[in-house]
């Protein structure tokens, strides 16, 4: 049975809009991302996920070990729900919820938060100061893994870490280790520029080979600087753990050797950026369906919904890709819309009111801000329902 048969036959006794979890494609891309790992442990990317059942039942497959939350207020709720060893990989300002991770012993066993100049360490110090008992505060430095050349006038990558020489690295580990109630446990250092950016962008083979040139030098000299920052800092403490890396590099940051563990998420859904890549496949595995709900002319049909852009620089890039059934495009005036969407093509003659458009968002996790559950479906059945971030209460950003 295809695809399309298989979902509309699994949820036909529920009204779209709605977000359904393939386990089969869920499944064939954990395995497939732990095959590349080559042994190293996957801490799972809660932002490309944004549903705990889902988080738990990633966490319960061999290869993953973890999770990389994106608030501390998630870690802590994460942590209160019985999940282990969150990393916070964004610095939090967050005085309350600092405050809470040191009066919480468990918490501050299993959270620890991001850090990449000693401000970030004068902060945590200052919200924590009045905490009765306090408990010590596990630290993780970020490292700027970005690409720069032409003497600075070229650069790509994430805008995040100042820190990106070992000597800066060393400089901000000595301070963290003179602050008593933090503890330094771990270096982190993602390279957006490969694991973020496919390199092999549909109908465009010039920006292809300026892409690829561009990582295959990144690659080189982020493997060099990362095993010398690695080294300065472990020359002054032990560290339990050096992340990197994301969905998109899993194997070439796995192979170096001062990596312990590689982030991913976004492989899991394999969302539609994610098919630009030479390096690896995957099988859409989450989808949500709008329903057709208008035909304004014989070559058009109306969906309710479908205006849920990704976040990152504003393009088409970012719309959700209308999937099956295949041959349906949007309107060039009126994109996804914010309560309807026109969909244009060759299969919009075909449907009929009522039936459903299938839809891939352009990321992983943010579809999960739309929609309260996601209907897990093996086979043609769905078999369990479970709720999203936002159906637990929680919109963390
Ligand atoms: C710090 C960090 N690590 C890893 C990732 C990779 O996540 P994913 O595999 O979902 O692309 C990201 C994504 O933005 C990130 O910010």
């Amino acid at each position: 049975m295809d695809d399309r048969r298989r979902y509309d036959r699994a949820t036909a006794h529920l009204d779209p809009p709605l977000a359904v979890l393939d386990l089969a494609a869920l499944r064939s891309n954990a395995s497939g991302m732990v095959r590349r790992a080559g042994g190293k442990p996957i801490r799972v990317a809660s932002k490309s996920i944004r549903s705990r059942p889902v988080l738990e039942r990633v966490l319960a497959m061999d290869g993953f070990a973890g999770i990389m939350a994106f608030t501390l207020p998630e870690a802590l709720w994460l942590v209160s729900r019985g999940l282990r060893d969150v990393l916070v990989a964004y610095p939090t300002v967050d005085r309350a919820a600092l405050a809470a991770l040191a009066a919480d012993g468990r918490a501050a066993r299993e959270i620890t938060v991001m850090v990449d100049r000693a401000e970030h360490l004068d902060l945590v110090e200052a919200a924590v100061a009045g905490v009765p008992g306090r408990h010590e505060i596990r630290i993780c430095m970020d490292i700027d893994a970005g690409f720069v050349t032409l003497g600075g006038t070229f650069r790509a990558g994430a805008r995040r870490s100042p820190v990106r020489e070992p000597g800066q690295a060393a400089d901000l580990a000595a301070a963290v280790l003179r602050h008593p109630g933090l503890r330094l446990v771990g270096l982190m250092a993602y390279e957006a520029q490969i694991a973020g950016v496919g390199d092999a962008p549909s109908g465009n083979p010039l920006l292809a080979r300026a892409i690829r040139w561009m990582q295959a030098r990144s690659r080189r000299e982020l493997a060099a600087r990362r095993g010398r920052v690695v080294r300065a800092v472990r020359h002054l403490t032990d560290l339990e753990f050096v992340n990197g890396g994301g969905s998109g590099s899993i194997e070439q940051t796995a192979r170096e050797p001062a990596i312990t563990e590689v982030a991913a998420g976004s492989g899991l859904f394999h969302p539609r950026l994610f098919d630009f890549y030479r390096g690896f496949t995957g099988r859409p595995a989450a989808l949500f369906a709008l329903p057709v709900v208008r035909r304004p002319s014989p070559g058009v049909v109306t969906v309710l919904g479908g205006g849920y852009p990704a976040s990152g620089a504003p393009g088409p890039d970012r719309l959700p890709q209308p999937y099956l059934p295949h041959g349906l495009r949007y309107d060039r005036d009126e994109g996804a819309g914010e309560v309807q969407t026109p969909l244009l093509g060759p299969a919009a003659g075909r449907l009929r009111i009522g039936d459903r458009v299938w839809f891939r968002h352009a990321k992983a996790g943010e579809l999960c801000e739309r929609f309260t559950a996601l209907h897990l479906i093996d086979g043609d059945e769905v078999v369990e329902t479970v709720p999203t971030y936002r159906g637990e209460g929680h919109t963390f950003l």
